[in-house]
């Protein structure tokens, strides 16, 4: 600042001293012309006219420098003060630069003809054909250039201070001007790049504006035995309070791909000040790391899985002791011995929903029940065409035994609430346990007719006949399963 200060102050000393200087000459040349012309005359007696034309010529030169220097000022009031304070912003170079060239071309060609009444410089210009010839072609380029900053600065497609991307080089930085010639930007190395306007009229331009919220995107992958809303919750929640990420708008993660040995994620988010991605982004991927690691998630390398011929039974979710345990804590299998309990437990299947998926839909067939083992899941009945819940199950309750035990089609639908891991036990496994377990079968007969009254409670008559219906449960149970 101190120094913008100081080097602004010297430019104005610098001014008023070539004005001074300026001035001061061409007073002195007008008090010493007689004396110059004098001697002049005794020299060249015969040519008056060559005489004239060399007195004219410092005449001309100091009037133009002092046209140079008035142009200049006033270049400065009207656009450093007067632009600055009516638009609000710093006028364009290009626009400054042209200001600058017309008012000298103006202020030159009527000094020109004051001082050389005789010569006409418009039919000069307009006569010499050869000469338009020539500054046409020595000027392609630069005109080229010219018109197209003219309509750059026209079009105002990005100001000064927008990253852009442009060139086919895809030069990227933070624009600091746009001249008669060129773009200049600073590239993200603290480089200058120059790209000629008529270049850039050519191409594509991307434009990040400073005052847009402009996103990016940056990619991690996970291994597939990480939980994808737990992935999706962990980076979500470590990126959205890191530096210059805009809080306005909610970071996203999304999975970007299912990749051969990993989960492919994104992450987009939106800076707040966007010529500074560079280090959001690596802000961004160190947040995740730690907050991945905090988690227990892992980042994913390549990996292969190789199946060996001996087949191993896996278990997708848990050991079976502890779906053993799970089961235990289940009320209607409360009465079954350790070894009964291992038996279900080996002949259970688990598997895990995301959050908002069905696990049941109503009126589905279905010969299974589930046993919440993880996570939340809620039961719906459709009630004038839209879900009402009717209950939400948690670890430990299980859902679907009224198909399982009545094979009748699904009375409602099941959805997950958050990521939820069930166990599935089918038709065979629960006969087995029935057969030396006769009691269960009315325990889970109770939780039927209970279930089915509830559902029942917006009418009273169908609730009537879901209790009636009840007594006969256990009978038409024992019946399905083949039980005496
Ligand atoms: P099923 O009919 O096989 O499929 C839908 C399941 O939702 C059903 O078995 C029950 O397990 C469960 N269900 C139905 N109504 C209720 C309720 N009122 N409370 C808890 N669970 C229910």
């Amino acid at each position: 600042m101190a120094v913008s200060r100081s080097s602004k102050r010297n430019r104005l000393l610098a001014f008023i001293f070539a004005t001074v200087v300026a001035a001061l000459a061409l007073y002195v040349f007008y008090k010493i012309e007689p004396t110059l012309r004098g001697y002049l005359n005794a020299r060249m007696s015969s040519r008056p006219a060559a005489e004239d034309n060399l007195l004219n010529i410092p005449k001309l030169i100091l009037w133009s420098l002092l046209a140079f220097l008035g142009v200049r000022a006033l270049n400065t009031v009207l656009f450093d003060f007067v632009f600055r304070i009516r638009r609000g912003f710093e006028a364009p170079t290009l626009v400054r630069n042209v200001f600058s060239l017309v008012a000298f071309t103006i202020l030159f060609v009527l000094i020109f003809n004051r001082i050389y009444t005789e010569v006409n410089l418009g039919a000069l210009f307009t006569t010499s054909a050869i000469f338009g010839v020539i500054i046409g072609l020595a000027l392609q380029d630069t005109l080229g250039n010219f018109f197209s900053g003219i309509s750059l600065h026209a079009d105002r497609p990005f100001q000064v201070g927008d990253v852009i991307v442009v060139g086919q080089q895809k030069h990227t930085g933070v624009v600091e001007g746009i001249t008669w010639r060129a773009i200049k930007i600073r590239t993200f190395q603290n480089h200058i790049v120059l790209v000629s306007n008529s270049n850039a009229a050519k191409e594509a331009i991307e434009v990040c504006p400073r005052e847009n919220l402009n996103a990016r995107l940056v990619f991690f992958s996970t291994l597939y035995t990480d939980s994808p809303a737990k992935t999706i919750h962990v980076a979500r929640e470590a990126v959205r309070d890191a530096d210059n990420v805009s809080p306005k708008i909610t970071p996203i993660v999304r999975i970007r791909n299912l990749g051969e040995s990993s989960i492919e994620w994104e992450i987009k988010y939106w800076l707040e000040d966007y010529a500074k991605y560079n280090d959001t982004d690596a802000l961004v991927r160190q947040r995740v790391w730690y907050a991945l690691r905090r988690s227990g998630l892992t980042f994913a390398f390549p990996t292969r899985t190789l199946h060996l011929e001996r087949k191993v039974t896996t278990r997708p979710i848990t050991l079976e002791e502890q779906i053993a345990d799970r089961l235990s804590a289940v009320d209607v299998f409360s009465p079954l011995s350790t070894e009964e309990l291992r038996q279900l437990a080996t002949a259970t299947v688990g598997h895990v929903f995301a959050p908002g998926e069905t696990l049941i839909r109503a009126g589905d067939k279905g010969s299974s029940m589930f046993v919440v083992h993880n996570g939340r899941v809620e039961v719906q009945v459709a009630e004038n065409g839209r879900p009402r819940t009717v209950a939400v199950l948690t670890e430990g309750n299980f859902f679907g035994e009224m198909g399982l035990f009545t094979g009748e089609p699904r009375t409602a639908s099941v959805v997950a609430i958050e990521e939820t891991e069930v166990l599935e036990i089918g038709h065979a496994a629960m006969k087995q346990i029935l057969e030396t377990n006769p009691d269960l079968a009315e325990s889970i007969s109770w939780t039927i007719a209970e279930r089915k009254a509830s559902l029942a409670a917006g009418s009273q008559q169908a609730a009537q006949a879901s209790i009636e219906e009840s007594a006969g449960l256990l009978s038409s149970i024992k019946r399905f399963f083949g039980l005496r």
